[in-house]
């Protein structure tokens, strides 16, 4: 049977796209960034996932105004990287598990959580900068990778509680999948960051390490949390968060970390990053 094995979270901010492929890993603002990521880099050799779950949210590069899925997933065989406005970055393309994908789909639906499915769609860095962050400068990604996209651009999204609820149906739709796949699920976005208006800049280190905290252990405080409080102490971009709690909603009632990293700022964002095993 298909297994979650394990739980990463991690900020996705685009400039360290662009630090990594200048090679400026080890620079003097990016070097204390990506050292909280050498541990990872040498745990996810050894623990040579089959496929990641990526929960990320598209910034207006496959979607925009006219199409505005709240829970998408991509069901495609491959996924180009998309342009940004600087042209794709030169990073392999994306493999999907279209079988997986297809699966889950169809669980998640009917257990009632309406998912759009999506064929063909090019990635943002809301995807390509965390498989960068784990994986380094490859010829080909080691994994194949179920893309699962979250509305957290415009409003509404959704709640804290369902991204737990839709993490929970996703965990029982990998368990009844009939081969044997070590299955990761990563949460990408947050941590504070606000990128536009009055607030620009905004970082709440205290908020965000009680929220790394509340990632940790059996409680689930975390999917109770508001909308106004992610805005509030968090900046406008923070509701990405809501995205790390369907990766906590896969792992079970407890979890144990492996590794946590946090750093400020990178750009104007809190770099957050956990690693997290199921420890019911
Ligand atoms: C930044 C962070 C993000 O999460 C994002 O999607 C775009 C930009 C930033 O801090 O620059
Ligand atoms: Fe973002």
């Amino acid at each position: 049977m298909a297994r979650i094995t394990a739980g990463v979270a991690t900020s996705h901010v685009p400039l360290l796209g662009v630090a990594h492929d200048l090679g400026k890993d080890k620079d003097d603002y990016f070097g204390p960034i990506f050292a909280g990521y050498e541990w990872t880099r040498a745990w996810e050799k050894s623990e040579k996932p089959d496929v990641v779950i990526l929960v990320y949210n598209d910034h207006a590069s496959a979607f925009d105004m006219k199409v505005i899925p709240t829970f998408a997933i991509g069901c495609g065989e491959r996924y180009k990287p998309a342009d940004e406005g600087w042209g794709p970055r030169k990073v392999p393309d994306v493999i999907g598990h279209a079988d997986l994908a297809w699966h889950i789909a169809q669980c998640l639906i009917l257990d009632e959580f309406d998912m759009t499915i999506i064929n063909e769609m090019d990635v943002d860095h809301g995807l390509t900068v965390p498989l960068s962050m784990m994986f380094g400068a490859v010829e080909e990604w080691p994994v194949k990778v179920i893309p699962l996209a979250v509305n957290v651009v415009t409003y509404p999204p959704p709640s804290g509680n369902r991204c737990w609820a839709l993490g929970e149906a996703i965990r029982r739709a990998v368990e009844c999948y009939g081969e044997d796949l070590n299955v990761q699920v990563w949460g990408t976005g947050g941590m504070s960051h606000q990128l536009q208006g009055a607030r620009a800049g905004l970082i709440n280190k205290e908020w965000d390490n009680d929220f790394l905290d509340g990632m940790i252990g059996d409680s689930d405080r975390l999917r109770h949390i508001p909308h106004i409080e992610y805005l509030r102490e968090t900046g406008s971009e923070g509701i990405e968060m809501v995205m790390w709690l369907i990766m906590r909603g896969t792992m079970g009632p407890a979890t144990r970390a492996l590794h946590r990293h946090y750093h400020v700022p990178c750009s104007n964002t809190a770099i957050g990053h956990l690693v997290l095993e199921p420890a019911a």
